[in-house]
């Protein structure tokens, strides 16, 4: 299912250039299953035309606080009713300080103050000058303060050719906050760890040793821990994804670099999830020199030398946070999984078989702790996630539920 299925979202378009970016942001919206009714100002149809979001979104297009369209000529108070969000983008300079201000001099301001419990979103999009600027950044404050989530702005190359904060996020990562601002915040305040993706043992300087891990399990745990309201910290190997919003990538290569970055952050969290596929053993000795064929010459001799369990050892930690293990299979499972999850002494290990899931894009979980097995469907990996995080949520011991201080 689609994750904006079901919600209807007033999409609020005000005086900016990012208005081009708006119809995308509209289509993908749509894509994820949202009905879209769009109300512009004045200002934004300076930028973009009402018929082009009209033929988008396929619904009328709302500018004028008059508009007799409406049976009741009441087009503020009847478009924010049943809705599930407003999200003002882009959010210019003087629409963020009329918001701040209470202002309702045109119809979508007036919606804006008449919306009841209908949570407001905005992506501000101005000149970095007009950012910075100490009423922009007061306004700003002040929003917050009511509970206006703000997505952005963006660093980067600006319209006017200046650089700076201020440009407005791409329509896909306001796409991901809006998405991300309807998960339920289960864990709130908590801080998750999460380790993901291969690692890589040097044999010499263009030679390793590596794994079929994606790493997406792992980016998918971390961005659903983000959705959930979490501080997430992600110890990742080499891989090609992108790091999820709001959440703290640290890279490592080896699995002794893991080791060495996992550790000093571990006692410092609420809930590690090992998901990354380690490798158990490094090279002893790994070459300075790339290593040459010599004609006749046997081939090199490796030699192995144990990495250390990172997992078991953050289980160990006097402080140790609530260790959540993955174990990828081939055959026996149950056996495997549970065993492993007593060796390495965690409440909790997800299972699946690595067949299955190894370089696919869905997945199917199975959950083992004390009690058994809690199997979940088979699902993309980030619906997945989100229900094993709400999985992790609900059975949080109340030892490592503490929010943050
Ligand atoms: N793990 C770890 N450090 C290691 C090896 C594994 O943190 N050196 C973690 C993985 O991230 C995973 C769990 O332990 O959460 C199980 O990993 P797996 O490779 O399946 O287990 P091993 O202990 O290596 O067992 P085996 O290779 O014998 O199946």
């Amino acid at each position: 299912m689609p994750d904006l299925h079901g919600k209807r979202i007033i999409l609020g378009l005000t005086g900016g250039i990012a208005c081009y970016k708006s119809a995308e942001l509209l289509r993908r919206m749509q894509d994820e299953g949202a009905t879209v009714d769009v109300v512009m100002t004045a200002a934004a149809t300076g930028f973009i035309t009402a018929a082009t979001l009209q033929a988008l979104s396929g619904r009328p297009v709302w500018e004028d606080a008059w508009d007799s369209r409406m049976d009741n000529r009441m087009a503020h108070i009847n478009l924010s009713r049943g809705a599930d969000a407003i999200l003002i983008a882009p959010a210019s300079t003087d629409f963020m300080a009329k918001l701040a201000h209470g202002l309702a001099d045109d119809l979508l301001a007036t919606l804006c103050v008449a919306r009841g419990a209908v949570p407001l979103l905005a992506a501000p999009a101005m000149n970095h000058e007009m950012w910075i600027h100490p009423a922009t950044q007061r306004n700003a404050a002040q929003l917050r303060a009511d509970g206006v989530t703000l997505i952005g702005p963006a660093e980067g190359q600006q319209a006017c050719g200046e650089t700076g904060s201020g440009r407005m996020m791409e329509p896909d990562q306001i796409l991901r906050a809006l998405i991300a601002f309807f998960q339920p915040k289960v864990l709130a305040g908590r801080r998750v760890l999460l380790t993901a993706g291969p690692t890589s043992e040097t044999i010499d300087p263009v030679r390793v040793l590596t794994n079929r891990s994606s790493g997406r399990m792992g980016y998918a745990l971390a961005r659903a821990a983000a959705e959930a309201g979490a501080q997430v910290t992600l110890v990742s190997g080499p891989t090609a994804l992108d790091c999820p919003d709001q959440v703290t990538r640290i890279d490592a290569r080896s699995a002794r670099d893991m080791h060495a970055a996992v550790l000093p952050l571990a006692a410092q969290a609420d809930i590690f999830i090992a998901v990354a596929a380690v490798a158990d053993w490094g090279i002893r000795n790994p070459s300075a020199r790339k290593l040459k064929k010599q004609p006749g010459a046997q081939p090199p001799q490796l030699d192995f030398v144990q990495n250390p369990d990172i997992l078991a050892e953050v289980a160990a930690l006097p402080q140790a946070p609530w260790c959540v293990g993955f174990a990828a299979e081939t055959e026996d499972l149950h056996a495997h999984a549970q065993a492993k999850r007593q060796r390495k002494g965690i409440p909790v290990i997800v299972g699946n078989l690595a067949q299955h899931s190894m370089d696919a894009t869905d997945t199917e979980l199975i959950i083992f702790d004390a009690r058994g097995t809690h199997p979940l469907p088979r699902q993309g990996k980030l619906q997945a996630a989100r229900q094993l995080i709400g999985w992790i949520a609900g059975h949080l011991p109340e030892t490592h539920a503490a929010p943050i201080g």
